[in-house]
């Protein structure tokens, strides 16, 4: 068994746990900083929850036993991760100061829980700087200390957005800020509609539970000042942090994104203070393996550099209404997965399953009683391997997908057509490229400089941004090929529908008019063809029902009033080509657009069976490979075109390569 403090070489990916010390007796603390030094754990994460430790009474603020479990922790060569405690404000300061979180409804969110406290409230602002600051003042030059995660989760359980008085105020002031004059604003939001002339800004109303909808563009703007608010927030902690322990490292977990459960914070502007982006992978949560995969991209996106996993699900959690076993294997490969899109360490939550609390039936890399679960076993196997492996790292992608917050929420206010995602499609397109192994980065729309893509896709740009169009312009004219689907520039920055025809300003770079756009209802069939009706696609929920000026068709419906209409085209611009995708299919691409993009070119050169997921690696001293996972809980074998090592199980020049159930294989060519 190796010791942390004796390796020298360098090590993929680095692991570690999130530990409650305050959980457990003091005389457990050396037990499990010993079983965590011989599982070969660099890090561990502390103290996100336990304000009320710290902080028993008003200004009566202690580490001590803090102290002691980092102290035993370091000696054992493990370094420390601080959690700002803010999530859990003490039960004496919800007690003395009203800093409570209100629904749409007015409902104040009770204490008992977490993320109750509200960002824009004055009370719970000073206390959490007052505790930040304590913390960072006794731990700036602590040894052992390798940096901090602000918080936990902001947006957790839905609690971006707060509807009580101080929120109100504060979106006036930040409406004021934006707007300048009430005129402006006015103007803006198109108040005239439905008497809404605001006459004096504290008229201003938050969007509340109302009996038809709220303006589109006053929900918008409260959607940004909401997300906004928790990167002010989070600045106040961090400016903290960085006065007195300038040298450590500052991070916050996000979270896996999705509709109606992971969708308020603007992820791009809660990066931008951060030294890196860390999340909390709950693949359970999520859809399928493609979107395990794509939200890992997304949080390499979001800084556009490595990220941590800063929980890890380490088995069966608690919080679904049936929760699934984890089979042998599942941790192993999801950390591989990891790896394999970018993460710089691995850290598994929990270290011990929790006696009490709302927490009993999660899983930890232990159980409730101290002993060894299975993932011990594996994190070792895995900690070994990462060891043995030469140095690897992604292949660049050569594919963008285009993202933005505002877009995603400008259409879930307005959808048009009930199930209608901006995330959907993207997932969409996502899973359409995970298959062929093409890898992707997303990029943050506004990005002035995409040459590094061979194909950019914009999945929906609803919002008109004409300093970008100038970006795109170019990017095909210098031989990009770019991908703009439905419903592109149709409304200003305030969600103002735009007054020219559409797609607004984007008709000469794709060479198409619209001629009408069209919500399409599920008990519509609808029908697309390439132009020699050899490829027959269902669509859904959208057809915008193009007419080429300078494009030439690259599908067309083929059923309804619409039939013969142009459905997707491609405009030749320069060097490169400008492609427009006016229907959401599955998959995603019809072929014709696929070679269009060139992205049979960037696939790979033999089929993945279903459930396979490759990614491209290359090796440090120069060669390149797949770092191979098979998300089946049954063997499955890759056929591949040529003899390839398979480093893992040290076998050479195979053509044929048996995956294990949630095997994990490194190949080289
Ligand atoms: C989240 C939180 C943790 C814990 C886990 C349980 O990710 O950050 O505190 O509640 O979920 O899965
Ligand atoms: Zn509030």
């Amino acid at each position: 068994m190796f010791h942390v403090s004796r390796i020298t070489h360098h090590i993929l990916m680095k692991l570690g746990v999130d530990y409650y010390p305050e959980h457990w007796p003091q005389e457990r603390w050396a037990v499990d900083a010993k079983m965590m030094a011989d599982l070969s754990l660099t890090y561990v994460r502390v103290g996100e929850f336990a304000w009320g430790l710290f902080e028993p009474s008003e200004e009566e603020i202690s580490f001590d036993w803090l102290d002691t479990a980092i102290d035993i922790l370091r000696n054992e060569g493990l370094q420390l991760v601080l959690g700002t405690p803010t999530p859990t404000p003490p039960t004496w300061l919800t007690a003395n100061y009203d800093v409570l979180q209100r629904d749409e409804r007015g409902i104040v969110l009770n204490v008992g829980s977490r993320r109750h406290g509200c960002a824009n409230n004055p009370a719970y602002q000073i206390h959490s700087q007052r505790i930040v600051t304590a913390m960072a003042q006794h731990y700036g030059s602590y040894p052992g200390i390798f940096g901090w995660q602000v918080d936990n989760e902001f947006s957790c359980h839905r609690t971006t957005r707060c509807y009580c008085d101080h929120c109100r105020r504060a979106f006036q002031e930040w409406a004021q800020k934006r707007y300048k004059t009430l005129d402006h604003l006015n103007e803006a939001w198109g108040t005239i509609f439905w008497s809404a002339t605001y006459t004096d800004w504290s008229q201003i109303p938050l969007p509340m539970y109302s009996s038809a909808q709220q303006s589109p563009s006053l929900q918008l703007d409260f959607r940004r000042f909401s997300s906004d608010s928790w990167v002010a927030y989070q600045k106040q902690q961090i400016d903290i942090i960085r006065k007195y322990a300038p040298t450590h490292q500052i991070t916050h977990n996000y979270m896996g994104l999705g509709d109606g459960n992971v969708d308020q914070q603007d992820y791009f502007d809660l990066a931008a203070d951060l030294d890196f982006v860390s999340w909390d992978n709950y693949p359970q949560g999520a859809k399928g393996p493609d979107d395990i995969a794509l939200n890992h991209d997304m949080m390499r996106g979001f800084k556009q550099r490595g990220y941590w996993v800063m929980e890890q699900q380490p088995g069966v959690v608690n919080w679904h209404p049936y929760n699934r076993p984890v089979p042998p294997g599942q941790v192993r490969m999801w950390s591989y997965q990891g790896l394999a899109h970018g993460a710089e360490a691995m850290v598994y939550f929990r270290w011990r399953a929790a006696r009490y609390g709302q927490e009993q039936y999660h899983m930890g890399v232990l159980r409730h009683d101290g002993s060894k679960t299975r993932l011990y076993d594996e994190a070792t196997q895995l900690h070994a391997e990462l060891n043995r492996l030469p140095n690897i790292s992604r292949t660049p992608a050569e594919v963008a997908i285009l993202f933005d917050f505002s877009d995603w929420w400008t259409i879930q206010i307005d959808p048009h057509q009930h199930d209608f995602s901006y995330h959907k499609q993207v997932q969409a397109i996502y899973h359409h490229l995970w298959q062929a192994g093409i890898s992707v980065d997303i990029v943050r729309r506004g990005a002035t400089d995409l040459r590094a893509y061979k194909t950019v896709i914009v999945p929906s740009p609803i919002l008109i941004d004409e300093a970008e169009l100038e970006t795109w312009q170019h990017y095909v004219e210098s031989g990009g090929r770019l991908a703009i689907t439905c419903r592109a520039f149709v409304k200003n920055q305030s969600s103002v529908w735009t007054d020219q025809p559409l797609p607004a300003h984007l008709d000469k770079l794709l060479g198409v008019k619209l001629d009408e756009y069209l919500g399409i209802p599920p008990d519509m069939e609808c029908t697309v063809s390439n132009v020699a009706q050899t490829d027959i696609q269902s669509y859904q929920l959208w057809a915008d029902v193009l007419e080429p000026t300078t494009a030439e068709p690259l599908m067309v419906y083929s059923n309804q009033y619409w039939a013969g209409k142009a459905a997707a085209t491609m405009n030749k611009v320069g060097q490169g080509v400008a492609v427009t995708i006016g229907y959401l299919s599955e998959p995603f691409f019809a072929s014709s657009v696929w070679q269009t993009l060139g992205l049979n070119e960037l696939a790979l050169p033999f089929n993945l069976p279903a459930g396979v997921e490759a990614t491209r690696i290359s090796f440090e001293g120069g060669g390149e490979g797949l770092l191979l996972l098979n998300h089946h809980e049954s063997q499955t074998t890759v056929e591949f075109s040529q003899p390839v090592d398979a480093l893992l199980s040290e076998q050479p020049k195979v053509t044929s390569l048996p995956l294990a159930p949630f095997g994990v294989e490194v190949v080289r060519w």
